[in-house]
């Protein structure tokens, strides 16, 4: 039996620059989406898929994170004195999920360097990375289903999904052979390739769930694409020495670190949540009858 993962890295040191002048002044992993922050979906979304363990790595200016997952006491005793109390449990059960711990990188040296730098907490134990720019919708069936197929091969599992040949080159992009259902094998990858250059149509999407050997092939890239370490050179150096799976998937994905899909994740959750899909479901429907849309 493989040995299970119990951590989930969360790199939320960027700047979200795709997001301003909404991000200027706060980090974009704290963007709410209806009701909470993005990056909150991400840790519901680990703990959803059996994860007990978080590590963010984070950087300046990002304290608000930590301060979200955190006991507020002045908070808590103020809506405790006013009876407000579905509010008091919610905000005293963000700070009793799981064990929230954070390493800051200082320089911004590249998503391969942020996920370096959680090697030191992960230990020789397989863990998950979570991009929290990549909001799920999907009831943790992506990551589940990438566990689990982490346990039976043994092996890193990527997950990948399907885009237009013009979006292509935003992404890290595989050549694949087929395995078993949504399970491929990765032969050879490259970061942001021209439509091109393009080996397929299968775009990196944020979730990965990594043996401890993607440290040593991190410690062996060079910078690339953009002069920075990037995990996906290091995703190249390991499926050159082991097998790496890809995990094809197609629905449920958001980048909220994107005005359009914000509001895209936006629409999708409310309309899931019973308490306001009776009454956003018709304004949205009237909304795009005023438009002119539908
Ligand atoms: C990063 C990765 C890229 C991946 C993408 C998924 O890029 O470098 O390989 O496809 O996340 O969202 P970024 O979006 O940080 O530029």
């Amino acid at each position: 039996m493989n040995p299970s993962v119990r951590t989930a890295v969360i790199p939320a040191a960027g700047l979200g620059t795709r997001f301003l002048p909404a991000t200027k002044a706060q980090p974009k992993e704290m963007l709410a989406v209806v009701d909470r922050p993005a990056i909150q979906y991400v840790v519901e979304e680990a703990v959803a898929a059996g994860l007990d363990d978080v590590l963010v790595v984070t950087s300046r200016g990002k304290s608000a994170i930590e301060d979200h997952f955190d006991r507020l006491p002045e908070l808590e005793a103020e809506l405790d004195r006013k009876g407000k109390h579905d509010a008091l449990d919610t905000v005293v059960a963000l700070a009793q999920g799981p064990r929230m711990h954070y390493v800051r990188q200082g320089e911004p040296l590249g998503l391969g360097h942020a996920i370096a730098m959680a090697a030191d907490h992960v230990g020789g134990s397989p863990f998950a990375v979570l991009l929290p720019d990549d909001l799920m919708v999907d009831d943790a069936a992506l990551l589940r289903g990438m566990l689990a197929a982490h346990r039976e091969r043994g092996a890193s599992v990527i997950a990948l999904k399907k885009v237009p040949s013009d979006e292509i080159s935003a992404y890290g992009c595989p050549r694949v052979e087929p395995v078993d259902g949504s399970l491929v094998r990765i032969q050879e990858i490259v970061e942001k390739p021209s439509p091109e250059d393009a080996p397929s149509d299968l775009a990196v999407t944020g979730r990965y769930v990594f043996g401890p050997a993607i440290f040593d092939a991190l410690g062996k890239v060079e910078p690339g694409k953009g002069g920075e370490i990037q995990l996906t050179d290091a995703i190249g150096t390991l499926a050159a020495s082991e097998p790496v799976y890809g995990w094809v998937f197609s629905d449920g994905r958001y980048d909220v670190g994107t005005p359009l899909d914000h509001l895209r994740a936006t629409v999708e959750i409310a309309l899931a949540r019973p308490e306001l899909r009776s009454t956003f479901g018709p304004f949205l429907a009237d909304a795009v009858r005023r438009h002119g849309l539908g």
